[in-house]
């Protein structure tokens, strides 16, 4: 089916992987051939970018990314890793704002905003994560969290990066990440149907119709498709069941028949 902004398919592997289950992973997806207008991510953890970004050179269209980065270039601050050092490892990518960074090392959404400039102004390439908790969805105010994230964590400057796909959202409701509960299509669309609405009135046309926005949340290869079917859905930022190169192989076949 057409997909008019492509697929991207984003594995986080979190706090997860030893350098060997890296090369081992790599490993097992050799067999992997890539088609046009399908783009893979794997966010291992930084002890595995090097690896990582060797292994990756074999696959057109396999590129490897941060979890998260500091503002600055470098400095006082402990226990951080800078853009600087990203890059070193081969590293252009960067997710930013994932709900367990929100949840667990209070970052909000304006720290994200400072995050996001910084890496755009190194070159980086950045997905911006949003979602709800089930408080939130239960008090029925998803869509006032995803407009404060959206207002807060977007600087108008970022138009430009927008519209070049430099920076990309993914959706991921809270009360989905590691539960087994995935939204429904319909739940999911909405919400990317609202995400992609606030981006057209806060940066235009332009940069809402070509901004990917990725949804995430217990993802398995038994429900991707009918979520990667979805009008406003433009691929899966997927935690679990990225981890098994045989099961994230399936994601990714998956995603190439739909697009086929
Ligand atoms: P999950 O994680 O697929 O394990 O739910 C998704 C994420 O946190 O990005």
């Amino acid at each position: 089916m057409k997909k008019p902004r492509g697929l991207r398919i984003s594995g986080n592997w979190k706090m997860n992987h030893s350098q060997a289950e890296t090369r081992k992973f790599f490993e097992t997806l050799s067999a992997l051939k890539l088609q046009n207008g399908l783009r893979i991510e794997i966010y291992p953890p930084a002890t595995s970018w090097k690896i990582a970004t060797e292994m990756a050179t074999k696959f057109h269209a396999l590129r490897i990314g941060a979890q998260n980065l500091h503002f600055e270039k470098s400095g006082a601050f402990t226990g951080e890793l800078s853009a600087l050092m990203a890059q070193e490892c081969g590293v252009s990518l960067s997710l930013v704002g994932h709900s367990e960074r929100r949840t667990y090392f209070g970052e909000t959404s304006s720290i994200c905003a400072k995050k996001i400039a910084f890496l755009l102004s190194q070159k980086f390439e950045v997905l911006y994560c949003i979602g709800e908790t089930l408080d939130e969805r239960e008090k029925n105010k998803t869509a006032l969290v995803l407009k404060h994230q959206i207002e807060d964590g977007l600087l108008d400057g970022f138009s430009e990066a927008l519209e070049k796909g430099q920076l990309a959202l993914a959706y991921e409701p809270v009360w989905a990440i590691g539960t087994g509960k995935t939204a429904t299509t319909e739940q999911a669309e909405e919400a990317h149907k609202n995400v992609r609405q606030l981006l057209w009135d806060r940066f235009g046309m332009e940069a809402a119709s070509r901004t990917q926005i990725l949804y995430g949340g217990s993802v398995k290869p038994d429900n991707l498709e009918a979520l990667l079917k979805c009008a406003n859905i433009d691929g899966a930022l997927i935690g679990g069941a990225s981890l098994d190169a045989s099961s994230f192989l399936k994601i990714i076949q998956t995603s190439a028949q739909i697009l086929a």
